[in-house]
């Protein structure tokens, strides 16, 4: 809530960013938050997750999905994956659906928007929320929408190194549904009671508010509001998304051309219907059984010619020692629960894209080139 004064008609930096962020990816609301895991957070306590709810979710991703899934009382509950997209299985996610499921949290992973119809249609027959986690994915486009505004409710991340930054944290919620977004924002907003899906401001007169028996809050919250300063950052890298994408987009094309041809390096698969944002150039390494070169051998000798570092995949949820070892709704989080992320999470291999200068990304990708060739493309 930006005041409570009606007399105050000025439009706060926040719902300025909030207003072009929902213009911008196609939603009718946006609620601008501190953090991708605050709003994952707000965007599941609007589904209607609780105590004892389980959420099905992959199980490659970060783990803060999760965190989000626990802190509402909420269990996660892993789905595997399919290897070539690197996103989660909607085979298994019907598998895995039990009278306590609540909702589905699909990733749009690496900068891939998730194959997400056929995962809605089984969240409308069993009458779920989807929520997809958009954080790696600004503008990615799934039959021309965007990504994270086509599920039930998006969320996408503003730190540091993502598409979009606001300076160091941040995070957006969208959603079309005007429930789902007043529940989110009153959830992220302390819990104010006129707040609204469009906006904090209360409209009210000053006699209401200026009474000792006024009742401001009805909902148990946590204040997720993002701050001015990073909504007018927002705001300006928002008029610049389009180029910032367009730039990874542009690397990312460049480390395509640098593996064609090389089977041991398998980029994520992506259909006709899908743009990819490329938030990494992610590939399933298959060098150390097809060439005999370790993971990180191929990283070393990379390094040494001239190329930059790369990331390898975060540790499958579950068995991050936060949650490895724990029980949730009387499920362990023990290895072996989906075998396919787990084997696939050692071999991937994320090549930055985010190169200013296009020269420099060529550069690095004809390296990559290079260190194929030696090893046998
Ligand atoms: C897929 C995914 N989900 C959620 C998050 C959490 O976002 P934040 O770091 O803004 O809390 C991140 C980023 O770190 C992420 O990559």
């Amino acid at each position: 809530m930006d005041t409570e004064d009606p007399e105050n008609k000025s439009i706060s930096w926040v719902q300025r960013f909030e207003e072009a962020f929902a213009a911008k990816v196609g939603a009718s609301y946006a609620i601008a938050v501190n953090s991708g895991t605050s709003g994952l957070h707000a965007a599941l306590y609007a589904a209607g997750v609780g105590p004892g709810d389980e959420v099905i979710q992959p199980a490659m991703t970060v783990v803060m999905d999760s965190y989000a899934t626990i802190h509402l009382g909420g269990v996660p509950v892993f789905a595997d994956i399919v290897p070539e997209t690197q996103h989660i299985d909607p085979a298994d996610i019907v598998r895995k659906i039990t009278p306590r499921t609540k909702a589905i949290l699909t990733v749009s992973w690496q900068g891939l928007p998730v194959d997400l119809d056929p995962i809605l249609e089984i969240a409308r027959e069993h009458g779920l929320v989807v929520v997809d986690d958009s954080a790696q994915t600004m503008m990615g486009r799934y039959k021309g929408k965007i990504s994270g505004a086509n599920a039930h409710i998006g969320v996408y991340s503003f730190e540091n190194k993502k598409h979009l930054t606001t300076g160091s944290e941040g995070g957006m919620i969208v959603t079309s549904d005007p429930e789902l977004a007043t529940r989110a924002r009153k959830f992220a907003g302390i819990g104010y009671k006129h707040m609204t899906s469009t906006a904090g401001r209360t409209h009210l007169a000053l006699s209401a508010v200026q009474d000792p028996s006024y009742e401001r809050f009805d909902t148990i919250g946590l204040n997720y509001r993002m701050n001015a300063v990073s909504a007018a950052i927002g705001l300006a890298q928002l008029e610049r998304v389009d180029h910032i994408v367009a730039r990874r987009q542009a690397c990312g094309r460049l480390f395509l051309e640098a593996i064609a041809g090389c089977s041991w390096m398998v980029p994520q698969r992506v259909a006709t219907e899908i743009e990819h944002s490329f938030y990494t150039f992610a590939v399933d390494y298959r060098g150390e059984a097809e060439r005999g070169v370790k993971w990180k051998d191929f990283y070393h000798r990379y390094l040494d010619l001239g190329g930059d570092g790369f990331y390898g995949c975060v540790v499958t949820p579950y068995l991050e020692p936060a949650l490895r070892g724990r029980e949730f709704g009387g499920r362990r989080m023990e290895r072996g629960l989906c075998p396919k992320a787990e084997a696939l999470q050692l071999r991937v291999m994320q090549f930055k894209t985010n190169y200013r200068d296009l020269g420099l990304a060529r550069q690095k990708a004809e390296i990559l080139s290079r260190l194929i060739d030696e090893i046998g493309r």
